[in-house]
């Protein structure tokens, strides 16, 4: 299971998937967190011992990680592989497990092991004029089209600001997306465009409302969001400042007010099991789209020609290649 939380910047996506992840590992084994966001905050937000061991950015090592990936496959006859290239039989894949190749060397562990970060890094000097954004999140886009992950596993991330997740195979990449929403029109606006730009990912889109603190805010919010799509409201919260004022016990406080909340968007989460038939049908379309439109001319080959067509995910399952685990 994937969830993503987007939306305006400052809205609070990092302060709500941290408590968000926070949540989960009290009642999972083990969690995948993901930072998406260039602006790299969510290690800061976690407040988990031992994140900091040195990481590598997948946004650095998007090159390995592909390469990784491509395993033993023969159908990209010496092309290459890009972040939205569909999967083979004969590709490597990832599970979410400490001891998944990818996941051991690229994330930071903590220190009771439950919980992993992967990052996909701020943008450095050498990337000015260079490698573009979309290029900079291929290997994230990679590592999730072919991560394996089954109802008992979870992953949650963290993303950029706005909408641009709508330009990128991320996208699909997510079971559910939850906007966290201030109650101001600039907050709502930007999840009103998402819904505008990209209506196809509105079934599985949804709201938190945030920093709510009156009836008024509430009646506001649910002015443009239907009660079915509400998914909780998240006071502006007394706790969260006493915290970030140094009172360490305030977190816990915090917690107990987005709580509710969050088993509610866990619950979601659940009812929303993934259709790998669709999800593949939908990557290969997004890939044969970014392929005419600036791959194939970025890259000067024919990206899309000739890919494993036999391949489906059920059959990679089939054959082992994911954990077998039930749901929790
Ligand atoms: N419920 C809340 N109550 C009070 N303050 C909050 C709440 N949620 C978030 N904040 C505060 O709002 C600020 C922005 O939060 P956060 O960094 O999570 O937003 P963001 O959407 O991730 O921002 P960015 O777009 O910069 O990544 C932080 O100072 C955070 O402490
Ligand atoms: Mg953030």
């Amino acid at each position: 299971m994937r969830i993503a939380f987007l939306g305006k910047g400052g809205a609070g996506k990092t302060t709500t998937a941290a408590g968000f992840i926070r949540y989960v590992a009290k009642r999972y084994p083990y969690v995948l967190a993901v930072d998406a966001d260039v602006n790299a905050h969510l290690k800061g937000a976690l407040h988990v011992d031992g994140l900091e061991d040195a990481a590598y950015e997948l946004g650095e090592v998007r090159g390995e990680i592909i390469e990784y990936l491509k395993g033993e496959r023969t159908d990209l006859n010496g092309r290459d592989m890009v972040g939205t290239t569909p999967p083979s039989l004969k590709s490597n894949f990832i599970n979410v497990s400490p001891t998944d190749p990818t996941i051991a060397k690229y994330a930071r562990t903590s220190g009771d092991g439950k919980l992993a970060l992967l990052t996909v890094g701020t943008y450095k000097e050498s990337d000015v004029g260079g490698a573009c954004y979309h290029v900079k999140l291929s290997g994230l886009q990679a590592f999730f089209h072919h991560l394996l992950d089954g109802a008992a596993d979870i992953v949650v991330a963290d993303t950029t600001a706005g909408t641009d997740n709508v330009a990128t195979s991320l996208s699909i990449a997510y079971d559910i997306n939850v906007f966290v929403v201030e109650p101001t029109r600039k907050s709502l606006q930007v999840y009103l465009d998402f819904l505008e730009v990209a209506p196809h990912l509105a079934e599985k889109t949804y709201v938190v409302a945030n920093k709510v603190d009156s009836l008024e805010d509430e009646l506001f919010i649910l002015k443009h969001v239907s009660r079915e799509k509400l998914l909780g409201l998240v006071p502006q919260s007394r706790h969260l400042k006493r915290f970030e004022q140094g009172k360490k016990e305030a977190l816990e406080d915090f917690m107990k007010e987005q709580e509710g909340v969050f088993a509610r968007v866990l619950e979601t989460l659940k009812a929303k099991p993934r259709n790998w038939e669709n999800y593949l049908a939908s990557l290969r379309a997004t890939h044969t789209k970014v392929c005419r439109d600036w791959l194939d001319e970025y890259y000067n080959q024919k990206l899309d020609d000739g890919l494993d067509s036999d391949f489906t995910y059920e059959k990679a399952i089939a054959a082992g290649k994911a954990r077998q685990l039930i749901a929790v």
